[in-house]
């Protein structure tokens, strides 16, 4: 869907989404004074930062419906382009060129939603947050390099993109080249525990090859993944070789039904002689494999009916995640 969301379709309002957090932008990508327009579950909204913070709002000015995103940070408020109605950070209109001695109506005010920056990352819930924004322990460890890829665009319903993120069968295929193409390949049997804050999966065996990435070949061995889903669509894991780990999170912006973004947030205690462009580079080539499969699965909608699908042992994690979203009674992204 392109341009104005009139009509949010029932998906688009779903309230497991509506209540959760979601990530808009970097930090980084609003300096103060920046402006700047996004969209989440079918809404445009305008995001913008003052002394105060950051702020996201919905990109509609109340006077006339102009977008605030074509406007300007002006001191501390924004500046709608159309008439120059004055915002400021708490929504409320602060002033009306065309009248100023009438002080504005207590209508005149922008739609504001809650926003909080954790991990070099905007997260905005456009209801009321049921739990916290999703962690990333590693973040605040200095024994990890930190290093932030995407957002990757993906022309597929969120629960997929988080169903790919998830599952460990796919890597001698879709990244032959990468994790290697091991004859031996072959999924370790793991448990799944679903807890009240989501699922974990322990030390899941994968044969691959260990340190593929930019620093060059390497050799294939036993990795043990552990997978956290903490969210419908934010889920972390780690890898572990020896004392060589690698954590990442991943979090699937819903702009829309059949539209995603991914925000990868990795932490690793190996490959200390790449520079975090080579590691970057070696990201988007990784994920850039699963955009075309991921965006060729039928439904397009993630199934969560058992029935829908073939399932394997080493799909247990896939099918508790399809549970657990029956569970949560998520209806946006799934069919
Ligand atoms: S439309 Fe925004 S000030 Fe008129
Ligand atoms: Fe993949």
């Amino acid at each position: 869907m392109a341009g104005r969301s009139i009509l949010p379709s029932y998906m688009l309002n779903d309230p497991v989404l509506l209540n959760d957090w979601h990530v808009v932008a970097r930090s980084s990508a609003i300096a103060s004074g920046g402006v700047r327009a996004v969209r989440l579950l079918g809404r445009e909204l305008v995001l913008w930062r003052n002394g105060e913070g950051a702020h996201a709002w919905l990109d509609v000015c109340r006077h006339r419906g102009a977008k605030l995103s074509l406007g300007r940070v002006h001191g501390e408020c924004l500046v709608c382009p159309y008439h120059g109605w004055r915002y400021a950070g708490s929504g409320a209109c602060a002033g009306i060129p065309a009248h100023p001695g009438q002080a504005p109506s207590a209508k005149a005010r922008a739609e504001v939603y809650r926003v909080e920056e954790h991990f070099d990352l905007v997260w905005v819930c456009l209801g009321t947050p049921a739990q916290a924004v999703p962690d990333f322990p590693e973040w605040g460890d200095s024994s990890y390099r930190k290093v932030s890829a995407g957002p990757y665009l993906f022309r597929a319903s969120g629960p997929r993109v988080m169903d790919n993120f998830l599952d460990v069968g796919h890597y001698p295929f879709v990244h032959a080249r990468f994790f290697g193409d091991s004859p031996q390949f072959e999924v370790s049997d793991y448990e799944v525990e679903a807890t009240d804050s989501g699922l974990l999966a322990r030390d899941i065996g994968v044969r691959r090859v260990w340190k593929a990435g930019p620093a060059g070949a390497g050799e294939t061995v036993q990795v043990k993944y552990s997978y956290r889903v903490q969210r419908p669509l934010t889920g972390n894991y780690t890898k572990v070789h020896g004392a060589e780990r690698f954590s990442m999170m991943d979090t699937v912006t819903p702009v829309d039904e059949g539209e995603s973004l991914v925000w990868s947030v990795m932490a690793l205690n190996y490959l200390s002689e790449t520079t975090d462009r080579e590691f970057l580079d070696y990201q988007d080539k990784v994920t850039g494999e699963d955009v075309p499969v991921v965006e060729s699965q039928r439904p397009s909608l993630l199934p969560l009916s058992l029935d829908d699908e073939l399932h394997v042992p080493s799909d247990r994690l896939s099918v508790a995640y399809r549970r657990w979203l029956a569970k949560l009674g998520l209806r946006f992204g799934t069919c």
